[in-house]
C-alpha cells in the first residue's frame, strides 16, 4: 500500500492522472474501472484536458463503472450514466461500444450482474481500477459489513450514504435505496488500484482503511491485501493518519525509476 499525500486535492489529482495517462499511453487498449462521485472530478478533468491538449488517446481503451442507482435510467440526471457523460466521456474519444456502466433499469438484477462480470473478464481484467471512499469507508457501494469476497451485486444503502448523497437529489427521500455495485473481490481482482480521497470528511474512513485492522465493517480495508495500491490523498484526508511521515519520507525518497512524471 503506498501513500501519497498532496497539499490540496488538485496536485493529488494531477499526479493520479498521470499515472492513468501513462498507462494509457503505455497500453492503448487499457481497461479502467470508473467511479463517480465529487472526488474524481478534478481528476476527469485533467484527463480531459491531456486528451485535448496531448493527444491522449482513448479510442481502444475500455470503460467499466464501478456501480448505479437502481431504478434510474440513463438520462435521469442523478444517473451515474449521465453523470459519466458529462464530466468525463462526452469531452473524449471513447467509443459508445466500449463504455460499461450497470444497468439502472435491468429486469433481471442477478443476471445482469453475471454477465458484467463475464464481460469484465472477456476484456481480460481491469488494469486500473480508480475508487472514490464513502465517509463509512465504502468503496464502489460495497457499504460496511460487505463481504470481502464480493461480485457484483445488489446492495442497499446505509442511511449514512443516503445522508451524503442526498446533496446531489431533491431530498433525502428521493435518494434511492437500491444499487448495482462491483463487489470487493471484483475491485481485488484489478491488476492496480488508485483511491482518491480528499477533505476533513474522509480523514476517519482514510485512517481506518490505512491503519486500521483489515475488516469488513470498513471495506476499504481490504485494498491492504491489494498487491499495487496507492492511495491519493489531501493534507485533510491525511490529518487523522498515524504514520504520515513515515509516508512522506518514502514518497520523498523514492528512486528515480520509481518517481512520479507530474
Ligand atoms: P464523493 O463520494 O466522491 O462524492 O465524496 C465518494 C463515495 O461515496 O464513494
Amino acid at each position: 500500500m503506498e501513500i501519497i499525500v498532496q497539499e490540496t486535492a488538485e496536485q493529488a489529482s494531477m499526479l493520479a492522472a498521470r499515472l492513468i495517462a501513462k498507462t494509457i499511453s503505455d497500453k492503448p487498449d487499457a481497461v479502467l474501472g470508473l467511479p463517480t462521485g465529487s472526488t474524481p472530478l478534478p481528476l476527469y478533468k485533467e484527463l480531459i484536458r491531456i486528451h485535448k491538449e496531448e493527444n491522449l488517446d482513448f479510442s481502444s481503451v475500455t470503460s467499466f463503472n464501478l456501480d448505479e442507482y437502481l431504478g434510474l435510467g440513463p438520462e435521469h440526471p442523478q444517473s451515474y450514466h449521465h453523470f459519466m457523460y458529462e464530466n468525463l466521456f462526452n469531452h473524449i474519444n471513447i467509443p459508445a461500444e466500449n463504455i460499461n456502466i450497470p444497468d439502472g433499469l435491468t429486469e433481471n438484477v442477478p443476471s445482469f450482474c453475471i454477465g458484467y462480470e463475464q464481460k469484465i473478464k472477456d476484456k481480460g481484467g481491469i488494469d486500473i481500477q480508480l475508487l472514490g471512499i464513502g465517509s463509512d469507508g465504502h468503496i464502489g457501494f460495497n457499504e460496511p459489513s460487505s463481504s470481502l469476497t464480493s461480485r457484483t451485486r445488489i446492495k442497499t444503502l446505509t442511511p449514512n450514504t443516503i445522508k451524503d448523497n442526498a446533496r446531489f437529489f431533491e431530498n433525502e427521500s428521493a435518494v434511492p435505496r437500491h444499487v448495482i455495485t462491483m463487489g470487493l473481490g471484483t475491485v481485488m481482482e484489478s491488476r492496480e488500484c488508485i483511491l482518491l480521497a480528499f477533505g476533513e470528511a474522509k480523514a476517519e474512513a482514510v485512517r481506518q482503511s490505512v491503519e486500521g485492522p483489515l475488516c469488513a465493517m470498513v471495506p476499504a480495508s481490504v485494498l491492504q491485501m491489494h498487491n499495487r495500491s496507492r492511495f491519493f490523498i489531501d493534507a485533510e484526508a491525511a490529518s487523522k493518519l498515524e504514520k504520515v511521515e513515515y509516508y512522506n519520507w518514502v514518497f520523498s525518497n523514492k528512486p528515480a525509476w520509481q518517481q512520479f512524471e507530474k
